[in-house]
């Protein structure tokens, strides 16, 4: 028999930007694996050629979903995909974030409000401010905060999303995401590492959809209670499989309480070139699943 076969997949952007995407194929050939980086929409890609697929960056996807999740359908009838396509599809939309909250997850409070739908300025009229961004997104596009007393600002963002046929999300803009968002990764239900990153959306009243995803990224050690608040987002999932790999985001509420901003199953910055022993757990998460079985 021979060595399993894995594809990371990615895309032309990850070709270029993702620090994690050589690493993983290293490590996953020093495990025995025939392993390539393959971009999702690479043409003419025969996907039963690989015993497995694992999605890395494909950080194009929230641009082009109907096609990346049709994708995803496809490759998942051709080859063993993870995260499976029911996750792909459930976490590609922030709507997400209501099941969550209606099982119990502490999670960012959100208004969602769809296309059609009225919606009154007192809506972005919030004491602390208010963030407006879309259902559908990555990388903080199409994002921004508004300062207290610019809800018609606010608004008029919103609008602009609701008319372009997008499902819109309010929130309160928390405002201590200064002392640092963090981020928790896990592979198959494992707890493996963490990182803080620092606030994104530090000018307000702007979309700028040119910032950098993940500035001043240091490692983090996270406390009870934002362990305790990752795993109930994890096990609030209203799905079967365990996700291969996870990364849950958690901000902190007014109170210090950590809450959920993101689970993110698609395409999540693991960030793994800090982290050898969080690269070796993945690599090995991956080998399992690439196994005959
Ligand atoms: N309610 C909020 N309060 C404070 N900052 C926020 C809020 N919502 C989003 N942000 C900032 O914007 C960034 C992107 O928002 P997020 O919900 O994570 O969407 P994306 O899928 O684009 O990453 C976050 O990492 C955070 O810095
Ligand atoms: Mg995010």
């Amino acid at each position: 028999m021979g060595a399993a076969r894995v594809a990371v997949v990615t895309s032309d952007a990850g070709f270029e930007h993702d620090a994690d995407l050589p690493l993983i194929v290293e490590a996953l050939r020093a495990d025995g694996l025939a392993a390539e980086a393959v971009a999702w929409d690479a043409g003419h890609t025969a996907w039963d050629r690989f015993d497995l697929a694992v999605i890395r960056s494909t950080w194009d996807y929230a641009r082009r979903l109907g096609e990346f999740l049709a994708w995803a359908d496809a490759t998942a009838g051709a080859t063993r995909l993870w995260n499976p396509a029911p996750l792909v599809h459930w976490n590609s939309d922030k709507r997400y974030l209501a099941d969550l909250a209606g099982r119990g997850v502490p999670v960012v409070p959100t208004r969602f409000v769809e296309p059609g739908e009225p919606c009154a300025q007192a809506d972005f009229d919030r004491p602390g401010g208010v963030v407006v961004k879309p259902a559908v997104s990555a990388g903080a596009r199409d994002t921004a905060r508004y300062e207290p007393g610019r809800h018609a600002d606010a608004a008029r963002h919103a609008r602009m999303l609701l008319d372009q046929g997008r499902t819109v999300m309010v929130q309160p803009y928390l405002h201590r995401v200064q002392e640092g968002e963090r981020a928790l990764v896990f592979f198959a239900g494992a707890y493996s590492h963490a990182i803080r990153k620092g606030p994104l959306l530090t000018e307000a009243g702007v979309i700028d959809n040119a910032r950098v995803a993940h500035p001043g990224v240091t490692a983090h050690r996270p406390t009870d209670a934002e362990l305790r608040t990752a795993r109930s987002a994890l096990g609030a999932v209203p799905l079967p499989d365990v996700p291969l790999f996870a990364r849950v985001d958690l901000a902190l509420d007014d109170a210090g309480e950590p809450v959920l901003m993101e689970l993110e199953l698609i395409e999540p910055n693991l960030f793994l070139r800090d982290e050898l022993r969080g690269l070796q757990c993945f690599a090995e998460a991956v080998a399992k699943a690439a196994a005959p079985h």
